[in-house]
């Protein structure tokens, strides 16, 4: 039989490595776009941690790229598309507010113009954020809450959710949104808080390190798992009627108590080692943030399944494994 096959953007992120697990583990053959590297050798080193890079199938392209897009598409002819790829870190993005548009922005309009060129009968995934939402004009944020966003990278995502939406209702095309909200694990970026935090902590009690510098400890975020929230996404593609969908845990913590609950995991006091530095603070914060999953709930049959704690001592224990053994990721 031949199986389903699925093309992941950002497939050596975070999510494309969990997404290449759950895919690969239900019988399909995953493929994915990749850009050049001069660090070629470390490209995969998220999918090599899960043990599939020998599984996937990867294709030289970038998003800004419209042709090899399009050649993509024509050669791996795909059944589902999930579009992951961005310049997905929100402090970046006032650095590099053009680069941001233009990939996490305008990139997907080529991911959406190459879909309809080469295969529009294909199923398609944006990665829709709750960055968007910003100053939240409601204290829990669903479908129906309307957008603020307050960083580039957060209006890049608004063009795109709306342009997800307007190739659907223009060109009937199977294409949706799923609005996450942050979701993290052993495999999120070092330059993102709890990652940054769980690293910091097992090198502070390794005796490697003797203080952590973060900045604002009293944003809220609503965390899950990045390996449940995957799941969303491929349920949301398995839906007969294409549709939006906040994927959340209906939780939100400070910076500051999860500094708590990672120090504690090792024994340690979190104020006897975080620091607040101002160069670490953004040109506008999004102070909070909490979603309401009911939909996905009620129409996907999804739940999280990991807890913060869980998931916060998964992330710190394999931060000890990686800095003991000197390992990069
Ligand atoms: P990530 O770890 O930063 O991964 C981003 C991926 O995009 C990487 O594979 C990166 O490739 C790729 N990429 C960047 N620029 C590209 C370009 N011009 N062309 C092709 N690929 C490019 O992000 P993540 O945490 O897995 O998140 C996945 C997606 O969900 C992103 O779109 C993010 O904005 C969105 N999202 C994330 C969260 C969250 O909490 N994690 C929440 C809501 C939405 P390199 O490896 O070469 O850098
Ligand atoms: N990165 C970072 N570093 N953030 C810090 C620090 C620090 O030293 N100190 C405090 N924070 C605060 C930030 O100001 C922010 O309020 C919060 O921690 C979370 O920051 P990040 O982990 O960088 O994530 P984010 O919420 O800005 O963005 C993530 O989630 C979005 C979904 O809401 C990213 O994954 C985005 O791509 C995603 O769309």
């Amino acid at each position: 039989m031949t199986k389903k096959r699925a093309l992941i953007t950002g497939i050596t992120g975070q999510d494309g490595a969990y997404l290449s697990k759950l895919l690969i583990e239900n019988g399909y053959e995953v493929h994915g776009v990749v850009r050049r590297s001069a660090s070629a050798d470390l490209v995969c080193s998220r999918l090599i941690w899960l043990g599939v890079a020998d599984e996937t199938v990867l294709h030289d392209g970038d998003l800004t790229d419209l042709s090899s897009l399009i050649r993509i598409l024509d050669s791996v002819k795909p059944a589902e598309i999930y579009n992951l790829a961005a310049q997905s870190f929100v402090k970046s993005s006032w650095q590099q507010p053009y680069l941001t548009g233009l990939v996490t922005g305008l990139g997907v309009t080529n991911m959406l113009e190459a879909m309809r060129l080469v295969c529009p009968e294909a199923r398609f995934y944006q990665a829709s954020s709750s960055e968007m939402y910003g100053q939240v004009q409601e204290p829990i944020q669903s479908e129906k809450t309307s957008f603020y966003p307050r960083s580039p990278y957060a209006a890049a995502k608004l063009y795109a959710h709306w342009m997800t939406i307007n190739y659907r209702e223009s060109f009937n095309l199977y294409t949706l949104n799923g609005i996450l909200f942050n979701h993290e694990s052993p495999l999120r970026g070092i330059e993102f808080v709890t990652r940054k935090i769980t690293d910091g902590v097992a090198r502070i009690k390794l005796g490697l390190s003797d203080e952590l510098s973060l900045g604002n400890l009293e944003a809220k975020r609503d965390w899950g798992h990045a390996r449940d929230y995957v799941k969303a996404m491929w349920m949301m593609l398995q839906q007969d009627q294409p549709d939006d969908y906040v994927v959340a845990t209906q939780r939100t913590t400070t910076v500051r108590d999860f500094c708590t609950l990672a120090f504690s995991h090792v024994g340690l006091k979190a104020d006897d080692y975080v620091r607040v530095d101002k160069r670490h603070f953004r040109p506008s914060e999004v102070d909070v943030l909490l979603g309401d999953a009911s939909k996905a709930h009620d129409k996907l049959g999804w739940k999280a399944e990991t807890t913060l704690e869980e998931m916060v001592a998964e992330m710190v224990d394999a931060d000890l494994v990686r800095v003991q053994q000197k390992e990069h990721l």
